[in-house]
C-alpha cells in the first residue's frame, strides 16, 4: 500500500505542475478524488490490506495532501487570471476587484506616535490645535509685538481677514495656558507653514511638536532632563547633542538644542546643511510676559517649552535624507516603513 501511495503522489505531483488550466485541474482533481478516482481505488483495496487502521491513515493523509494541493492550485490560478485581467484591461472596468494593497503609515505619523507615547507617560497630556490662527496666538501672546524683527523669520500665508496659517506651534500656547490654568503638562504637534525657499532640510510645510510644562519650581533642570529622556527614547541608542544659548521673544533664557545629524555621521551633508549639526529642539524657560498673558501668577509659577521639529527628528530617526521626501507623495519612498 506503501509503495502505490508513493507512486500515485508523484505521479500526482508531477501531473499538478502541468495542470495550467482550470480544465486540467479539474480532470486532475476528478482523476484523484472523484468517485472511481484513483482514491477510491486505494480504499478498495484496503479490504485485502494486512495492517487496515495504517493503510486507511495513510490513505487518508494522501486525500487530504491532494485536496489541499488542488485548491492552492486553483486559487493561485484565479488570482493570476485576475491579474493579467486587471492589466490588459484598457478602459476602467468597475466589476473588476481591485488587486490587493496594503497601506503603511507616513514616518511624521510614526515620529508623532512615538513622541506622543513618551510624554503622555511621563504625566503630559496631548492637545489638539487650530491652523489657521489669529496673529495675537502666534505673535502678540507670544511677546512679539508687530514690527518686531523675530517676525521675517516667520513669513506664512495671510488670510484677508488677517488670520495666517500659524507658523509655528507655540501659537497655542497661550490658549492652552488660558485652558487649564497652571500646573500644566501638555504636548500639542501641529503643522506648521512658513515662506521657506527649500531644500534638503528646509520646508515650507512641516510639523512640529511643542511641548509645556508649568508648575512651582520649573528650572531649566527640569528641561533639561525632558529633552534627555525624550531624546533617548526616541532614538534608543546614544546620539551627540549640544545646548547653545538661542533668541525666542517668548523665552528667557532660550536654547537651541542641536543634535549631530545621523544621516552623516557629523561630517556635513545636505540634510544639515552641511554643518553636521541640526537644530532639533528649540527651547527654553517661558518668559514671564507669556505666562501673564496666559493668566498664570508668575510670583508662583515658572515653566519651560520646547518646539521640537518633527519633521526633522522622522528624518533622522528614519534616514531620509531630504525633507521634500515627505509632501511628495511619493510611495516608493513614503511605504517603507510600519505597514498597516
Ligand atoms: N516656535 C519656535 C520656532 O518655531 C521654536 C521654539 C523655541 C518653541 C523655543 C518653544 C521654545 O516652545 O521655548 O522657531
Amino acid at each position: 500500500m506503501k509503495e502505490k501511495i508513493e507512486e500515485l503522489k508523484s505521479r500526482f505531483e508531477n501531473e499538478l505542475s502541468l495542470a495550467s488550466t482550470e480544465e486540467k485541474l479539474e480532470a486532475l482533481r476528478v482523476g484523484f478524488l472523484g468517485k472511481k478516482g484513483e482514491i477510491a481505488e486505494l480504499m478498495k483495496g484496503l479490504r485485502d490490506a494486512v495492517d487496515k487502521k495504517a493503510a486507511g491513515a495513510l490513505i487518508n493523509e494522501f486525500k487530504n495532501n491532494v485536496e489541499t494541493a488542488i485548491d492552492r492550485a486553483s486559487a493561485a490560478l484565479k488570482d493570476a487570471m485576475l491579474k493579467a485581467q486587471i492589466r490588459s484591461a484598457k478602459k476602467y472596468n468597475p466589476t473588476l476587484a481591485a488587486e490587493r494593497m496594503y497601506g503603511s503609515y507616513h514616518p511624521i505619523t510614526l515620529a508623532t506616535r512615538d513622541v506622543e507615547q513618551i510624554f503622555t507617560g511621563m504625566g503630559f497630556t496631548v492637545e489638539d490645535y487650530a491652523e489657521v490662527v489669529d496673529d495675537y496666538e502666534c505673535f502678540e501672546a507670544l511677546n512679539i509685538p508687530k514690527h518686531h524683527p523675530a517676525r521675517d523669520m516667520q513669513d506664512t500665508y495671510y488670510l484677508e481677514n488677517g488670520q495666517l496659517l500659524k507658523t509655528q506651534t507655540s501659537a497655542a500656547q497661550n490658549a492652552i495656558m488660558k485652558k487649564y490654568g497652571a500646573p500644566l503638562r501638555a504636548i500639542f504637534p501641529g503643522r506648521c507653514f512658513r515662506n521657506e525657499s527649500t531644500d534638503a532640510c528646509h520646508e515650507n510645510t512641516f510639523f512640529q511638536m511643542e511641548g509645556m510644562m508649568i508648575d512651582e519650581n520649573i528650572s531649566i533642570s527640569n528641561l533639561i532632563y525632558f529633552m534627555k529622556t525624550m531624546l533617548s527614547e526616541v532614538f534608543r541608542r546614544d546620539i551627540k547633542v549640544r545646548l547653545r544659548p538661542g533668541f525666542f521673544p517668548f523665552t528667557e533664557p532660550g536654547f537651541e538644542l542641536d543634535i549631530n545629524c545621523l544621516i552623516c555621521g557629523g561630517v556635513g551633508c545636505p540634510s544639515c546643511t552641511h554643518s553636521g549639526w541640526l537644530e532639533l529642539c528649540p527651547c527654553g524657560m517661558i518668559h514671564p510676559n507669556v505666562l501673564k498673558e496666559g493668566g498664570i501668577d508668575t510670583e508662583k509659577y515658572t515653566g519651560f517649552a520646547f518646539g521640537l521639529g518633527l519633521t526633522r527628528l522622522a528624518m533622522m530617526k528614519y534616514g531620509v535624507k531630504d525633507i521634500r521626501d515627505f509632501n511628495s507623495g511619493n510611495l516608493k519612498a513614503l511605504s517603507q516603513f510600519r505597514s498597516l
